[in-house]
């Protein structure tokens, strides 16, 4: 798990606060924005995108990390994500967070900016189905 200055966690968390404004939640209203950095140095954003088709909607992390993928990025080693309220990312993120590695940080802040809790992909997603687990079966 990277190590990140304060300069470094603060970026991040603006661009995902700076993204988190382009969200499409009209039903929700509940925004969120995510900015991914790849060992690489890309930074990635995404924001939820919701559908008249409720269950169609994209949460922001999974779209800044295939936004990373399509564009031949697989190695991550910081998300923040940024809600009006701090919360968590959801259970289908952090499944395809993981599938690229567990020791992702994962920077969780509220709308003001601050940082409420510092993880890793590892910790909110613990005995992970990955990879690996395909090998072994039948
Ligand atoms: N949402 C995210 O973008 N990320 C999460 O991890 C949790 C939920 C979005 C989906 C939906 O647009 C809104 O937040 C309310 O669930």
């Amino acid at each position: 798990m990277k190590n990140l200055t304060e300069i470094e966690r603060h970026a991040l968390i603006d661009l995902a606060n700076e993204a988190r404004r382009r969200a499409y939640a009209p039903y929700s209203r509940y925004r969120v924005g995510a900015a991914l950095r790849t060992s690489s140095g890309r930074i990635f954003t995404g924001v939820n995108v919701e559908n008249a088709a409720y269950p169609t909607t994209i949460c922001a992390e999974r779209v800044a990390v295939f936004k990373a993928v399509s564009e031949g990025e697989m190695d991550f080693d910081v998300i923040a994500v940024v809600t009006d309220n701090g919360g968590a990312p959801c259970g289908s993120c952090r499944q395809v967070l993981s599938e690229f590695g567990l020791h992702t940080v994962v920077l969780i802040a509220d709308g003001s900016g601050k940082l409420v809790r510092e993880t890793s992909v590892d910790e909110l997603l613990p005995s992970a189905f990955r990879p690996d687990d395909l090998k072994s079966g039948a």
